[in-house]
C-alpha cells in the first residue's frame, strides 16, 4: 500500500476501496436512489471516477472544496456525500446554470453547500482562495483550460480532478484535455486515471477489486471514466518540478 508518494496512485486507490467499502456501498445506494428520484437529471460522472473522487475526499478530508461545472448536480451530490460522511468540509459550486439547486438533496446541502451562478472566469469574490480540492467539469475547450492553467493553478495548493480528458487513449487536439495533459507533462506533475481507454491495467484491477468487495453494482451506465486526478503545489509552473509535500490528508 503506497500512501507516501506525491501523487494519487493505483495502490492508494485500491487501499481506499478496501478501507471504505461499506461506506462506499451505502453512498452508491443513496446515489442510485437519488438518480431514480430524478429521472430527467443529466448525470455525467461514471461510477469508477465518481467512486475515486468520493474515496479521495474521504482520505484527504478537505475543508474547502470547489466544483466548477455541476449541470444538474450529479457530481455535486457525490462530493457532498463524501463531505457529509467525513463530518467536515464545505463545497462551493460554480456554474453558468442553476439547475443543481433544484436537484441536490437538501439534507446533503444543508450547512455545507454554497452555489454561485456565473462564469467561473469572471465571477467575483474569493471563492478560489484556500481551496483544498478543486473539481473541474465545465467547458471542455482549450481556451477554458488555458484560463485555469494560467490564472488559477499558479495560486493553488490542492488536489485537483478534471473530467472528460481520456475518452480515448489521448485527448483530441485543441481540447481542454490536450491542454491540461501538456501542462502536467511540462511541469512534471504526475497524474492518475482509471480511464478505460488510457489505463487498461488500472481499470481492470479496480473492476476486479470492486467485484471482490461487493461494491460493483452499477449506479450509472457510463464506462469511460475519463477523469484525471493530481496534486499541485503553489507556484508549480512550466519548467518547475512538482515537489513539496506528499499526498496526505489536509487534516
Ligand atoms: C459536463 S457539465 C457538468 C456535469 C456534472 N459535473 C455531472 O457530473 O453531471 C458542464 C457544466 O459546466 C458549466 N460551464 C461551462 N462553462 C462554464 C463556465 N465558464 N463557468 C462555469 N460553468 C461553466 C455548464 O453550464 C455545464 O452545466
Amino acid at each position: 500500500m503506497e500512501r507516501t508518494a506525491n501523487q494519487v496512485t493505483l495502490d492508494l486507490v485500491c487501499s481506499l476501496y478496501a478501507e471504505h467499502a461499506d461506506a462506499l456501498r451505502a453512498a452508491k445506494d443513496a446515489q442510485r436512489a437519488h438518480r431514480r428520484a430524478h429521472p430527467a437529471m443529466k448525470t455525467q460522472l461514471d461510477d469508477v471516477e465518481a467512486e475515486i473522487t468520493y474515496l479521495l475526499l474521504r482520505y484527504l478530508r478537505p475543508e474547502k472544496v470547489v466544483e466548477i461545472g455541476s449541470l444538474h448536480g450529479w457530481s455535486t451530490s457525490w462530493l457532498l456525500r463524501a463531505l457529509a460522511d467525513n463530518g467536515t468540509g464545505r463545497l462551493t459550486t460554480v456554474d453558468l446554470v442553476g439547475n443543481a439547486t433544484r436537484t441536490v438533496p437538501p439534507a446533503l446541502a444543508k450547512g455545507r453547500w454554497e452555489f454561485r451562478q456565473g462564469d467561473a472566469r469572471t465571477l467575483a469574490g474569493d471563492w478560489l482562495s484556500d481551496v483544498d480540492y478543486l473539481f473541474i467539469d465545465a467547458d471542455h475547450g482549450a481556451r477554458f483550460a488555458r484560463w485555469y492553467l494560467s490564472a488559477v493553478f499558479p495560486e493553488l495548493d490542492a488536489a485537483v480532478s478534471v473530467h472528460d480528458v481520456f475518452h480515448r487513449a489521448t485527448p483530441l487536439p485543441f481540447t481542454e484535455g490536450a491542454e491540461v495533459v501538456r501542462w502536467l507533462e511540462k511541469t512534471q506533475t504526475p497524474y492518475f486515471t482509471a480511464a478505460r481507454a488510457r489505463a487498461k491495467h488500472a481499470y481492470a484491477r479496480l473492476t476486479e477489486l470492486r467485484r471482490e468487495l461487493g461494491v460493483d453494482a452499477a449506479v450509472h451506465p457510463g464506462r469511460d471514466n475519463p477523469m484525471i486526478y493530481f496534486r499541485i503545489h503553489r507556484s508549480v509552473d512550466a519548467g518547475e518540478t512538482a515537489g513539496g509535500p506528499e499526498l496526505a490528508p489536509f487534516r
